[in-house]
Order: C-alpha cells, then structure tokens, then sequence
C-alpha cells in the first residue's frame, strides 16, 4: 500500500487518476483506526475507484494539550488495518503538522450559522474552527468527489455538510451510521485508553440512551434529560458531561416536541480522563 507524507506526491498521484476519469472518496481519520473507520472505508471503496485515506492526528481541534500528547498514534497498525481491506485501492496521507499547517499552526475562523456553538462547541473550544480548518484543506489538497464521515461525530458530520454548502466545495458528504461494539458501545479510538473498570460500565451510556429515546415517545424533552442527570448522578464511575434532546437540523435543544420534527439525543460522558460522545435518533 502507497503511504504518502507529503502534499506534493499526493496531489500528482490524485491529478494523474483524475485525469483518466477515476472517482475519488476521502475517509479523514485521525488515526488509531478501529472497525467503525473500516466501514467508512469500504463504503467508500465501494463507491469509487480510488479512497484516500488520512491519517492526521490535527492539533488546531484539541483545546487540551493533554489530550493531544496521549491521542494514540499508531501507523503501522493502521495501514495493516487497511491491507485487509484493500492493498490496491486505498491511498493513505499521512502529513507532517508541517506540510499541512507549514509552520502556522492555526485555525481559521468560520460562521456555520450557529451549529458550531452548540453541544461539543461549549464545551471544546475552537474545536469546530480546528475541524473546518483541516477538512476544508484536505479537500483542497485530494480534491475527492465524496467525503465520508461518522454520525458519531454527529455535529461535525452537520458542519461540514455546512461548510461544502457555504464555500461551494464540490464534494458530496456521505454520512454513515455510527459502529458499536457487540455491548452496544460507539466505536472510538478513545475507546482504547478506557482502563478496564471503565470500559466494563461504558456501555452503560449507550444503554441510557436507548431508555431516553423510549422514554421520549411519552414524556416530554425535560422529564427526559432529568431522568438522564439521575442516572448519571447515581452512578460511581461515569460523570455527565450534557445530555441534550435537540433537533436534528439546528442542533438547538428543544424546549417542546413538534410534530414532523425530527430529534437526536447527545451525550457526552466523562469516564475517568477519558470523553466519550455518543448521540441517538429519537424519531
Ligand atoms: O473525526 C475525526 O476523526 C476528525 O475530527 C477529522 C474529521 C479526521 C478531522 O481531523
């Protein structure tokens, strides 16, 4: 497999298959790939004739320095990941913070009409600024025909479904369904940094929110997210970050249920120094 550190070999590789008519998908990771980004990738295989694959741990979207340090790094192990599935159709770039930020490593601001002040955007910092930033330059640099993201990441799959639209880029967004282990927790990298303890009860979120969404059929959004606080206040190892009952377009929390809205709840939990997010559709 083709591993490409550099934007320079990787725009005339791309240039070259464009020119014979290849389509071209984009799978942005940062790394430590599990299952969930496997899915991502075969749909994108399967969708076009050659996927790149990034692999870039971007620091312009951490707003803890700690969490950047301890992110997990592990090339080798990804590009084995990936051989399984493909040995001839996956291209991976893995930059340098250099050749992507040369020197400047910033942000760029963006507006995304308000999705990017809620629920992740409170509570991280400059992190959609940082995301926008690194995906609006990674489609510059591979100019890929479809782009795929996690609905994990829910908010950010909504952000760059906004950022396409506002800067005209012509890439379509392909959201894909969110990946759980058989325990019904979402697969995350950080899924591997959960100390045993904690990765027995994690699940425990998943489980909360299956509850809240048949809850949600009966009860209103307030009972709803007080019935979550109370789950999570009585429990010994996992600490609430928000639980928030929002629609589904604007992100916004909803104060009463409309009909022929759609809902998703978010959550974002504490276990140990770790962050786990997870989120539902709840009609
Ligand atoms: O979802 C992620 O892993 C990252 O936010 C992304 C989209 C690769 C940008 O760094």
């Amino acid at each position: 497999m083709e591993i490409y550190l550099e934007k320079q070999q990787i725009t005339s590789v791309i240039d070259a298959l464009k020119s014979k008519n290849r389509t071209i998908g984009i799978v942005p990771t940062m790394g430590a790939l599990h299952e969930g980004h496997l899915q991502l990738v075969k749909k994108a295989l399967a969708d076009n004739d050659k996927v790149v694959v990034s692999i870039f741990v971007n620091p312009t979207q951490f707003d803890n320095d700690e969490d950047l340090v301890k992110y997990p790094r592990t090339l080798d192990r990804d590009v084995a990941l990936l051989e399984t599935v493909s040995k001839t159709d996956i291209l991976v770039y893995s930059p340098s913070v250099d050749d992507i930020y040369g020197g400047n490593t910033v942000s760029q601001e963006f507006d995304f009409d308000g999705l990017e002040f809620e629920m992740e955007g409170k509570f991280r910092h400059g992190h959609f600024d940082g995301v926008g930033t690194i995906v609006k330059r990674f489609f510059d640099i591979v100019k890929p025909h479809n782009g795929y993201f996690g609905e994990k990441d829910f908010q950010q799959l909504a952000i760059i479904k906004k950022l396409v639209e506002k800067y005209e880029i012509p890439v379509k967004i392909i959201g894909c369904k969110i990946h759980r282990e058989a325990n019904g927790l979402a697969m995350s990298s950080r899924n591997t940094r959960l100390k045993p303890e904690y990765k027995a009860v994690a699940p425990f979120i998943y489980k909360t929110l299956i509850t809240a969404k048949e809850k949600f059929g009966t009860k209103s959004a307030t009972k709803v997210m007080e019935w979550v606080e109370k789950q999570f206040a009585k429990h010994d190892l996992l600490e609430l970050e928000y639980f928030i009952i929002a629609d589904a377009k604007t992100l916004k929390p909803i104060k009463r249920k409309l009909n022929k809205k759609a809902y998703r709840a978010f959550i974002a939990v504490y276990a140990d120094d770790i962050r786990l997010i997870d989120n539902i559709a709840l009609n």
